[in-house]
């Protein structure tokens, strides 16, 4: 215990000056969380006053048109500009055919939703999986997915939510040739400016459990590999997303996020152009239930996850915790 007759070392270098003081701490810190770069995913259902809660995503509700709005215009004043759309439509058949009627919930939600906040930035999930009662993401033949004629349907899919007045459309298919197709529909018919975030990266992933519970959307046979990537690739990441770029995608979506952090920051570096990740709904889940059991602080794990995520490159984050962290954000400003 004779600290005081410790060894005096000559460093010229000592890190720990730079963390001694939250002041200092703050001066130096190179990333920075602020819920202006938030989008929350919203699951949009038929009804009036419908607000049912999604059993393995606590906190995270199926909602009626009416209960999104409140729920977007409550985000919305913690400071979270944007929110993501997912449907559940009243029927579903093999071709998906709700997912382009102009009054299912999603394409109501988005005029519901521009009518109240204009500035509210309206992003719409465009895919055939919610819709289709084979919970595939596309029209089949047997048990393969038609990429071309799939790409037809969701460039119409695209198209209704552009002219419900969704500012984005978000295709999370991974067909090949969709974000080409959904732009030139999208300008014959007008909408030059509504955007295109595009899943380039969609990882073919464990993590999105909990999420086909809150969509009902699980495949009722086989599964998505055919489509979406092999977790092991990083170089096929880097191809979709130069083929993304060429078709005109606006924005980048990476997914799922934690997992592929050296993904985004390859991407980062490569093109230099905006990116989404998508904290998707496994990744939101674990935290909340090893919260819940005491077993991890669930506001540190969620604020480190997140930090985590911008400092790999990621420029927007869609998250479950977009209010939860907003808030937190505001107090300790
Ligand atoms: C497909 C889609 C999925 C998610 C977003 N869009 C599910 C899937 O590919 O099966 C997952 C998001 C999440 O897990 O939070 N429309």
């Amino acid at each position: 215990m004779a600290v005081k007759t410790a060894t005096r070392l000559n460093l010229a270098r000592r890190p720990r000056r730079l963390r001694r003081t939250e002041a200092i701490r703050s001066l130096v810190r190179e990333t920075h969380l602020t819920a202006d770069c938030f989008i929350y995913p919203l699951f949009v259902c038929e009804g009036h006053g419908v607000r049912r809660e999604v059993s393995s995503m606590p906190g995270v509700y199926q909602l009626s048109v009416d209960e999104a709005v409140k729920e977007a215009a409550a985000a919305k004043a913690e400071g979270v500009p944007a929110v993501l759309l997912f449907g559940l439509p009243a029927d579903k058949d093999a071709n998906g055919t709700l997912a382009t009627d102009p009054e299912a919930p999603v394409q109501s939600a988005v005029r519901a939703l521009k009518r109240a906040m204009p500035d509210l930035v309206v992003i719409t999930d465009v895919c055939l999986c919610e819709y289709t009662s084979h919970g595939h993401c596309g029209i089949l033949d047997g048990e393969e997915i038609l990429n071309d004629v799939t790409v037809g349907h969701l460039a119409q899919v695209a198209l209704s939510h552009a002219a419900a007045g969704a500012d984005f459309v978000a295709p999370s298919d991974m067909m090949d040739g969709r974000v080409a197709a959904i732009r030139q529909t999208l300008d014959e018919r007008g909408f030059e400016r509504v955007g295109i975030m595009s899943y380039s990266a969609k990882y073919c992933s464990a993590f999105y459990g909990p999420f086909r519970d809150a969509a009902d959307s699980a495949p009722q046979f086989g599964d998505r590999r055919s489509h979406q990537m092999d977790p092991a690739n990083v170089a096929e990441a880097l191809r979709e997303v130069e083929i993304d770029l060429a078709e005109g995608a606006d924005v980048i979506i990476m997914k799922p996020a934690l997992a592929y952090l050296d993904v985004i920051a390859r991407v980062k570096m490569k093109f230099g152009q905006p990116i989404a990740a998508y904290q998707v709904s496994g990744e939101f889940a674990m935290i909340k239930a090893a919260g819940a059991h005491g077993w991890i602080d669930e506001t540190r794990a969620m604020m480190e996850t997140l930090l985590a995520i911008r400092r790999a490159g990621a420029d927007m984050i869609i998250t479950y915790f977009a209010r939860d962290a907003a808030r937190l954000l505001a107090q300790t400003k």
